[in-house]
């Protein structure tokens, strides 16, 4: 992470089940909140410690109520819009288009739709593939509950192929460490390395 222009705050906001909510912050100030929720109060003191940060964007995994808990406290100190998958179930969010790029310090912050855990799932990934942020639809060493078609088609398709720096950032803390990189996950990640259907499935059945 040191050569990236980029800080992550992994934020254990307690909440529902163990949640994460993410501070990010670029160099020039720019920051994001992901998935506010639980315990506001801790990402109100993340986001108050740095001085002079430029609140851009809150960003939604998806609209399950969990992981949106704390979009109203969230929004009195930290002035941005929540941004989401058209198919939310937030009623006010902008919305977003897969592989948007949501510009932030010197770089973007991309959109990435990955349907599975539910269809409004969407990814974010710093587009210095520094850090890749799944919501539920990736866990370490897991995955979310699923649609398991559309999930297998996510994993192969589309987060398999991405690249091996990316720090997997997910919405629950339920795995052995709490964030890994995708290289990693690559090798340990049975739902993620699943080389057919077939194989998916039969993974499925420890989830
Ligand atoms: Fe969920």
């Amino acid at each position: 992470m040191s050569s990236s222009e980029y800080n992550v705050f992994q934020l254990k906001v307690g909440g529902f089940d163990d949640n994460f909510s993410y501070l990010i912050t670029a160099e020039n100030g720019d920051s994001i909140i992901i998935d506010p929720c639980g315990d506001t109060g801790i990402i109100k003191t993340a986001f108050k410690r740095r001085k002079k940060l430029n609140p851009r964007y809150i960003l939604l995994t998806h609209s399950h109520q969990d992981h949106i808990s704390g979009i109203k406290a969230v929004q009195k100190f930290f002035d941005a819009e929540v941004y989401a998958h058209p198919k939310t179930a937030w009623h006010g969010a902008q919305p977003l288009s897969d592989h948007q790029k949501l510009p932030f310090g010197k770089g973007y912050i991309e959109v990435i739709f990955t349907p599975g855990h539910t269809r409004d799932c969407v990814c974010y990934r710093l587009h210095d593939n520094s850090a890749l942020f799944t919501g539920d639809t990736l866990f370490i060493d897991w995955c979310g509950y699923c649609n398991a078609f559309e999930m297998y088609e996510t994993m192969r398709k589309i987060i398999f192929p991405m690249a091996d720096s990316n720090i997997v950032y997910s919405g629950h803390d339920y795995g052995r460490v709490p964030y890994a990189t995708l290289g990693e996950e690559k090798l340990k990640n049975p739902y993620l390395n699943a080389a057919s259907f077939a194989e998916f499935k039969e993974a499925l059945k420890n989830l």
